[in-house]
């Protein structure tokens, strides 16, 4: 039986930082209301880097750490809601940057969910034994979604890009056990890049909306309701124990939710990474930015037990059992 195992991570964010004050001169907001309601601090924002740039770059830092030659990638995946273009994919974009030519190259879309998403869709293809490896990467350019008019929605995001090579083991180890699901009925609770049908032949008075827009409310109710429940079926699929998690690494949305589910699942918010104070809500890049730190850190250590928990716009989620 084969099982996918994470050899090499990286990441990437762009330099420009905006601090909460910084984005104060712009909106009507300030640094205590970010803080108090959210824990973000800072963001990253693209200073004209799109999300094929950054999404490279991390993939040549996977590589460079793994020391694999780019020949020897059979799948790349990008999971991202921000895309340079509608098609060609981003990770089709970063391959050939990188000259992974041998790699098949695709990119999925599931919010906040996209990287666990991706990690799942790999490990299908290595478990089943269609691939021996694969890059796996979350990457976003949200700011060009953003309306720096509306505060609600601003002052949350930011932008960033992080990924991990995955490879075929025969340990029982790597990732063990996974929850994902979606409730499309809600998906009108967090848009963006609304295009509407138009063409030639047919005018429509819908109009194009390219601004991220939020219910704020719907998404913190959805999130600590499914994200505790995901956790609890996943420990249970993987015949485990809350208690023998050695930590969590949701989503870093929120310090708010974050602190909701700890309660929820009663494990203390002392086993929860995180790191929204510095990049913001990077959607599909923020599980594996927050990640990659973790590695660089030494937090994470060979046969350390660790959940990662993703929520978000779909509405989507999944949670996925890591042994180290
Ligand atoms: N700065 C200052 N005031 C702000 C503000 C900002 N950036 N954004 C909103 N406000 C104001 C509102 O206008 C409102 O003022 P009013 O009472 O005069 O109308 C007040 O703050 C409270 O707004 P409300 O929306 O009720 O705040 P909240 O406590 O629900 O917090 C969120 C708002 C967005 C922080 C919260 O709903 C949340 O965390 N949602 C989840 C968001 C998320 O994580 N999304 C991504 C998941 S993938």
């Amino acid at each position: 039986m084969y099982f996918s195992k994470i050899v090499s991570s990286g990441s990437c964010v762009p330099d420009m930082v905006v601090s909460n004050n910084d984005l104060a001169e712009i909106v009507d907001t300030n640094d205590e209301w970010i803080s108090s309601r959210s824990g973000i601090k800072r963001r990253h924002f693209s200073e004209g880097e799109n999300t094929s740039d950054i999404a490279s770059a991390v993939a040549e830092k996977i590589i460079k750490r793994a020391g694999i030659d780019p020949l020897d990638i059979e799948l790349l995946i990008v999971a991202t809601v921000s895309a340079d273009y509608t098609t060609p994919s981003t990770a089709c974009l970063v391959q050939a940057r990188i000259g992974a030519s041998n790699a098949v190259a695709f990119d999925i879309g599931a919010a906040c969910s996209g990287f666990i998403f991706g990690m799942s869709i790999a490990d299908k293809y290595i478990k089943s034994g269609v691939y021996k490896n694969a890059i796996v990467i979350g990457a976003e350019v949200l700011s060009k979604y953003l309306n720096f008019k509306d505060r609600t929605t601003c002052v949350l995001f930011g932008d960033g890009a992080a990924g991990v090579l995955i490879e075929r083991t025969e340990d029982n180890t790597g990732i063990l056990a996974e929850d994902i699901g979606s409730d499309g009925t809600k998906a009108m609770a967090l848009t963006g890049g609304f295009s509407p049908a138009a063409n030639s032949f047919n005018t429509t008075n819908a109009a194009a909306e390219r601004s991220l827009y939020m219910d704020g409310r719907a998404v913190f109710d959805f999130a600590t309701r499914q994200a505790p429940k995901s956790v609890k079926r996943l420990v249970e699929k993987a015949g485990c124990s809350l208690e023998e998690l050695d930590f969590v690494l949701p989503h870093q949305a929120n310090s708010r939710i974050v602190e909701v589910i700890s309660r929820k699942l009663k494990i203390p918010m002392d086993k929860f990474y995180m790191n929204m104070d510095e990049y913001g809500n990077t959607s599909s890049a923020s599980i594996p930015i927050a990640l990659n730190e973790m590695f660089e850190k030494g937090l994470i250590k060979t046969g350390s037990v660790g959940v990662l928990t993703g929520f978000g716009a779909g509405f989507t989620w999944g949670s996925m059992l890591i042994r180290f």
